[in-house]
C-alpha cells in the first residue's frame, strides 16, 4: 500500500473489523435453521454506516433485498460512493437506505442486525425496549433479530490492544479508556497507525453502555420475542477468536469473548 495513498477511515475499518462478505452468509445460515429452511429475503442493517452488509447482502441473489438505517450522512455517502457504486444496477436497485434514528425505523425485514456493537449507544432499559420493540413490529412471524456482543474480564477495566496487519502495513489499536462499573457505561477510541506514520488518534470514538447477554436476552423476551440463541465465539491454536460462532447454552470464562445472539419472532 503506497505511503502517499489519503487515509480513508472508513477503508480501514472494513479491512480492521468488518466481513461482511462472510457475516450475510451466516445471517442467510441463521435464518434457516430457525426457519425450516426457509429462504430470507430482507435484510435491515440498523447503524448501518457505511451499509456494507446490504451491499453484501444484495449480491447473494436476485430475490435479496436490503435497507440500511443510520443517521450520519457521512458514512451513508461514503457507502453510496465507494461500495453500491461498484454493483450491478440490478443489485444498487434492491439497496435502500433511510438515514433517520432507527428507534423510528419502519422498514419490515425478514431479518434485522445491529453488529459492532451499535446498539451499546442505548444506555437505559427504556430506550433498549424501545429499540427491541420496534424491531420485533417490524419483523414477520419467525423474523429474526441479530446481535452481537462482547465481555469479559478486560472489559472492566482501561486497556489497548494492537492487531498488526503486516501485509497490508498498519495497525489497528481498540483502546477502551475507561469502565464505570455503577453505570456499565464505556468510552472506547479507535486509532490507526500506517508504517512510517504517525499514529492517527480517536479515529472513532464511542460512548457505550456494556449491555450482559444476560440483560438483553430478559429485555428481548420481555418485549415479546422467544428466548433467544447465543452463538459463541471460537478459538485458534493461540487462544484467539476463530471467526467461528456455534450455539451454546453456556459461556466460557474469559478475558474477552464475543457472540452473536440472535431472537426469533
Ligand atoms: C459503530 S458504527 C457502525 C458500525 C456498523 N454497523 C458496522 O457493522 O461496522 C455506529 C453507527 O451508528 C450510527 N448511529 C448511532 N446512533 C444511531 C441511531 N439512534 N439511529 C441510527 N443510527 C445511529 C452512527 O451514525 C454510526 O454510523
Amino acid at each position: 500500500m503506497s505511503k502517499r495513498e489519503p487515509f480513508d477511515k472508513y477503508r480501514y475499518y472494513r479491512l480492521a473489523v468488518q466481513s461482511p462478505e462472510a457475516d450475510v452468509h451466516f445471517f442467510r445460515d441463521r435464518y434457516r435453521e430457525l426457519n425450516g429452511g426457509l429462504e430470507p429475503q430482507t435484510l435491515r442493517e440498523d447503524f448501518c454506516a457505511t451499509f456494507s452488509l446490504c451491499c453484501e447482502w444484495v449480491k447473494l441473489g436476485r430475490d435479496y433485498r436490503a435497507i440500511g438505517v443510520d443517521l450520519d450522512t457521512e458514512p451513508l455517502a461514503y457507502g453510496t460512493k465507494h461500495y453500491l457504486s461498484q454493483m450491478t444496477v440490478a443489485q444498487q436497485a434492491r439497496v435502500t437506505t433511510h438515514q433517520t434514528d432507527v428507534l423510528k425505523a419502519a422498514a419490515k425485514a425478514d431479518i434485522i442486525c445491529a453488529v459492532n456493537f451499535s446498539y451499546f449507544y442505548f444506555k437505559t432499559r427504556v430506550t433498549m425496549k424501545k429499540y427491541l420493540t420496534r424491531c420485533l413490529k417490524t419483523l414477520p412471524r419467525g423474523g429474526i433479530l441479530i446481535l452481537d456482543c462482547f465481555g469479559g474480564s478486560k472489559c472492566y477495566e482501561a486497556n489497548e490492544e494492537e492487531t498488526e496487519d503486516e501485509e497490508l502495513g498498519y495497525s489497528y489499536f481498540w483502546d477502551q479508556d475507561n469502565f464505570d462499573p455503577i453505570t456499565s457505561h464505556a468510552r472506547f477510541h479507535i486509532h490507526f497507525k500506517r508504517k512510517g506514520e504517525a499514529k492517527r488518534m480517536n479515529v472513532f470514538t464511542y460512548d457505550w453502555r456494556l449491555w450482559s447477554i444476560a440483560e438483553m436476552s430478559d429485555l428481548l423476551q420481555e418485549v415479546g420475542f422467544n428466548k433467544p440463541k447465543i452463538y459463541w465465539e471460537g478459538t485458534d491454536e493461540e487462544g484467539e477468536g476463530n471467526g467461528i460462532f456455534s450455539p451454546v447454552t453456556q459461556g466460557e470464562e474469559c478475558e474477552a469473548w464475543i457472540c452473536y445472539i440472535i431472537a426469533q419472532k
